[in-house]
């Protein structure tokens, strides 16, 4: 775990009076899943949405292997490589597998949207990802919870990314469909060798599954650790502090 993918230096942020990001500072190997952790308004998403494009700085820096990169959008954040999955899924329930991967990037020929063809890159990144789903047809209202978010995942997979940021993927999920997809993006993070930002809630399950542990708290990074050194209460302690 050398080589850096993604570095953050110095990144504030205010809304109006709210203060939502002070002085950010982080680094990102590659192959490696950071998780960040904080109360609900530390200030995660935000940090989160600048990466990916969705808020611009009010000041600091963001570099993509080592080459700084300023983004006007998500679309540009996407085209550098860098993909997030938001809290909430942001599917279209009315439309099927397929159509939600492909949502804002379907691939045309001539005039048409070329369904074929989408259906079988689809199902080549399926075998390449070893991932289960149960029909790429199949409208993702019934999917259940945890087959959805492997969607909203997926989706921002086919173009390769070179870093992933995950908000709350688990939030919703039960204990066996958060195993299930934690399990699937350490997999992917370590056989692809990318960067994964990850933000959650539960604390076993971020010592369990992250290899380094960012504390958050009031728009600022306050502690470091190892998976392997802390507990529970004390990232519990450190978050409130
Ligand atoms: N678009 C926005 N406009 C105004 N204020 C915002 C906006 N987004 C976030 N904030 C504020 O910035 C602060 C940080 O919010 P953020 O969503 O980043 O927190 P969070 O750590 O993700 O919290 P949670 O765990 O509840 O998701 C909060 O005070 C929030 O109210
Ligand atoms: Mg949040």
């Amino acid at each position: 775990m050398v080589e850096e993918i993604l570095r953050v230096e110095g990144i504030s942020k205010s809304f109006g009076a709210i203060k939502a990001l002070s002085d950010v500072s982080l680094i990102l190997h590659k192959g490696e899943l950071l998780a960040i952790i904080g109360d609900n308004g530390a200030g995660k998403s935000t940090l989160l949405k600048i990466i990916a494009g969705v808020y611009s700085p009010d000041s600091g820096k963001i570099f993509l292997e080592k080459k700084e990169v300023k983004f006007k959008s998500p679309m540009d954040a996407r085209k550098a490589g860098i993909e997030m999955v938001f809290q909430d899924f942001m599917l279209c329930p009315d439309l099927n597998v397929t159509q939600n991967v492909f949502l804002g990037r379907e691939i045309v020929s001539g005039e048409f949207l070329n369904y074929k063809l989408m259906k079988k890159i689809l199902k080549e990144k399926l075998k390449d990802l070893k991932f289960d789903i149960p029909s790429i047809e199949k409208k993702v209202r019934f999917l259940s919870g945890g087959q959805q978010q492997m969607v909203a995942i997926l989706r921002t997979l086919m173009f390769d990314p070179k870093v992933l940021l995950l908000d709350e993927p688990t939030a919703n999920l039960s204990a066996g469909a958060s195993e299930q997809v934690m399990n699937f993006v350490k997999q992917l993070i370590k056989t692809k060798m990318i960067g994964g930002i990850y933000v959650a809630h539960d604390l076993n399950a971020i010592i369990r599954y992250s290899d380094r542990i960012l504390v958050m708290r009031s728009g600022r990074i306050i502690a470091e650790k190892m998976p392997e050194e802390t507990n529970p209460v004390e990232l519990v302690r450190l978050m409130r502090l």
